[in-house]
C-alpha cells in the first residue's frame, strides 16, 4: 500500500518532469555533444512499474535492424545515468569515436544523475510511455532487458548483431542474457564486478591490518579501525541503491554462489530460508560500523572517504575504480581491492548494454552508435576509463590497468553469479522494491522483519 501511494505521487511528479523536458525540446545544435539537464528526482522514485506483460511476446520488427553505417546527419540521443567521474569519461571516449565516424551527427547526451539509474529509469519510463523515446538507452543485460522487451519498447537487433560479427566475439553467458525468444535485443559494452571491496592501503598498513577475506574477519578489522577512530565502512545512500548493493554481497557471502543465484528464480520459498534472516542481521551489524550520514552521500562520495583515509573500506562495484582513476589515484598504491568479504572465488557480474528504441527518431544514427558500442575500438576506449572489462573477448589487454587485468582473469576463472541490484538477475520492478526496502533498512537497521517481509513480497516482481 505504502509503495503504491508513493508511486502515484512520484509518477505524477515524473510526468511533470518529462513534460517540462519535452516542452524544452532538444538542446540547440552545438555541432558537438549536448547534455540535457540532470533531474533531481528523489532516489526512491526509482523505476516505473512494468507495462502489462501478460502474454506479450516480442513483436518481430517490420524491417529487422541491420547494418547502421549510414548515419550522415541529424541527431543521436543517448540516454544514460553516467554523470560521475569515470562513467562520463568512458562515455565521452566513445562519443569521440562516433564523432570521427559521423561528423555530421549531433550527439545529444541525455543523462539523469543517480547511480544504478534509480532516477534515470523513472524518467525513461515516462518518456517511453509517452511515445518520446531516445534513440538508444543504457540498460543491463539479463532480466532487466526483459522488462523493456515485454513492454514492446526495444527493436530486435539479431541481424545487425550478426552483420557486425558481435556474435563471434562475445561470451556465451552474455549472448544468452541478451537473447529473448530467439531475438537479440542489446549490445553489451562491458562487464562490471559488483562484489568488490575497496580499501585504503595506508590505513591498513599503519594499523597492521590485512584486507578481510571472511565476514568474521571483516568484523575483527572493523572493530580495530573503530578503536582507532576511523570509520570502518563507508556506505552511501543518496543515489538510492548503495544499501541494496552492499546487501547483495552479504547475501552472496551467506548463501554461496549456487544458492544465492536460486534466490532470483521467482520461487518465494527460497526467501523462507533462515539464511535470509542471517544475512539481514549481518547487514545490520555491518551498518553499525558505517558512517551515519550515508543517506546524504552518493556512492562516489563514500568511495572518496576511503581515498582520503577517513574510512577504511567500502563495498561497491568496480565503477569505483573508474572514479578513483579520475582522482589520479593508482591501484595498489592509493587504493587496494579485494573481493567483498566471504565472496572470494565468485565474480558477481553485471553488463551495461545499449538497445535501440522501437520507433527511434533517428534510427540509423542509433544503429551507428550500437556499432561503436560493440566494436573493439569502442570498448577499448570506454572500459579502461569506466573501470569495467570489455564484453568482447578480443580486447587489447595491454590497455587495461592491473586491477582490470585481474578482473579479466577472475571473470574467466571464477564462479559466476548475477547481480540483483544491477539488473542481471532482476526486472526493473523488482529492483525498485529491492533498492527502496534496503534504503529504508539502512536508515533504521532495527527493522529486520520489515525488510524481510518486503523482500518476500517483492519476489512476485521477479517474473513480471
Ligand atoms: C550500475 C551501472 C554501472 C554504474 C553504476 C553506478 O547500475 O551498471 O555502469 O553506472 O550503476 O552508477
Amino acid at each position: 500500500m505504502f509503495r503504491t501511494q508513493k508511486w502515484t505521487l512520484f509518477s505524477t511528479l515524473l510526468t511533470l518532469v518529462a513534460l517540462i523536458l519535452a516542452a524544452c525540446g532538444a538542446p540547440a545544435d552545438t555541432g558537438g555533444t549536448t547534455t540535457s539537464p540532470s533531474t533531481a528526482a528523489s532516489p526512491s522514485a526509482a523505476a516505473a512499474p512494468e507495462s502489462p506483460a501478460a502474454g506479450a511476446s516480442p513483436e518481430a520488427s517490420a524491417s529487422p535492424a541491420s547494418s547502421g553505417a549510414s548515419a550522415a546527419g541529424g541527431k543521436l540521443e543517448i540516454f544514460s545515468w553516467w554523470t560521475n567521474g569515470g562513467e562520463a569519461d568512458g562515455l565521452n571516449a566513445m562519443f569521440d569515436i562516433y564523432k570521427q565516424q559521423h561528423p555530421g551527427v549531433e550527439i545529444v547526451n541525455a543523462t539523469v544523475a543517480g547511480g544504478a539509474g534509480t532516477n534515470a529509469k523513472a524518467v525513461l519510463q515516462t518518456r517511453l510511455a509517452g511515445g518520446q523515446p531516445p534513440d538508444t538507452w543504457q540498460l543491463h543485460a539479463g532480466r532487466e532487458t526483459l522488462s523493456y522487451v515485454q513492454a514492446g519498447q526495444l527493436e530486435p537487433l539479431t541481424q545487425f548483431f550478426k552483420d557486425q560479427g558481435f556474435d563471434q566475439v562475445m561470451p556465451k553467458l552474455l549472448l544468452d542474457q541478451i537473447t529473448i525468444e530467439g531475438e537479440i535485443y542489446t549490445v553489451p559494452v562491458n562487464i562490471h564486478r559488483s562484489n568488490m571491496m575497496w580499501y585504503n592501503p595506508k590505513v591498513f598498513q599503519d594499523n597492521n591490518l590485512q584486507p578481510p577475506k571472511t565476514l568474521d574477519e571483516f568484523f575483527t578489522v572493523a572493530e580495530a579501525l573503530k578503536a582507532k577512530g576511523i570509520t570502518p565502512l563507508a556506505v552511501g545512500g543518496k543515489d538510492g541503491f548503495e544499501a541494496s548493493h552492499l546487501f547483495e554481497s552479504v547475501l552472496l557471502a551467506t548463501f554461496g554462489p549456487e544458492d544465492y543465484t536460486n534466490l532470483w528464480t521467482g520461487d518465494a520459498t527460497a526467501w523462507a530460508d533462515e539464511r535470509v534472516a542471517t544475512a539481514i542481521n549481518t547487514m545490520a551489524r555491518m551498518l553499525s560500523y558505517a558512517n551515519e550520514d550515508r543517506s546524504a552521500r552518493s556512492w562516489s562520495q563514500a568511495a572518496q572517504l576511503v581515498l582520503e583515509g577517513k574510512a577504511g573500506m567500502t563495498i561497491m562495484g568496480d565503477w569505483a575504480e573508474g572514479y578513483f582513476l579520475t582522482q589520479k589515484a593508482k591501484p595498489n598504491v592509493d587504493f587496494g581491492y579485494a573481493p567483498s568479504p566471504g565472496t572470494d572465488g565468485t565474480f558477481m557480474w553485471l553488463s551495461d548494454s545499449f538497445g535501440l528504441a522501437k520507433n527511434a527518431p533517428d534510427r540509423d544514427n542509433g544503429l551507428a552508435w550500437l556499432a561503436v558500442a560493440g566494436s573493439k575500438a569502442g570498448q577499448d576506449a570506454f572500459n579502461p576509463k569506466k573501470g569495467s572489462i570489455p564484453a568482447r573477448t578480443d580486447a587489447d589487454k595491454s590497455l587495461y590497468d592491473e586491477y582490470l587485468q585481474s578482473s579479466i582473469a577472475a571473470f574467466a576463472g571464477n564462479k559466476l553469479a548475477p547481480s540483483a541490484a544491477h539488473g542481471a538477475a532482476t526486472t526493473n520492478a523488482y529492483q525498485q522494491a529491492f533498492h527502496e526496502s534496503l534504503e529504508v533498512f539502512s536508515s533504521d537497521p532495527t527493522d529486520t522483519e520489515g525488510v524481510l517481509a518486503t523482500l518476500t513480497e517483492a519476489v512476485a516482481d521477479l517474473t513480471r
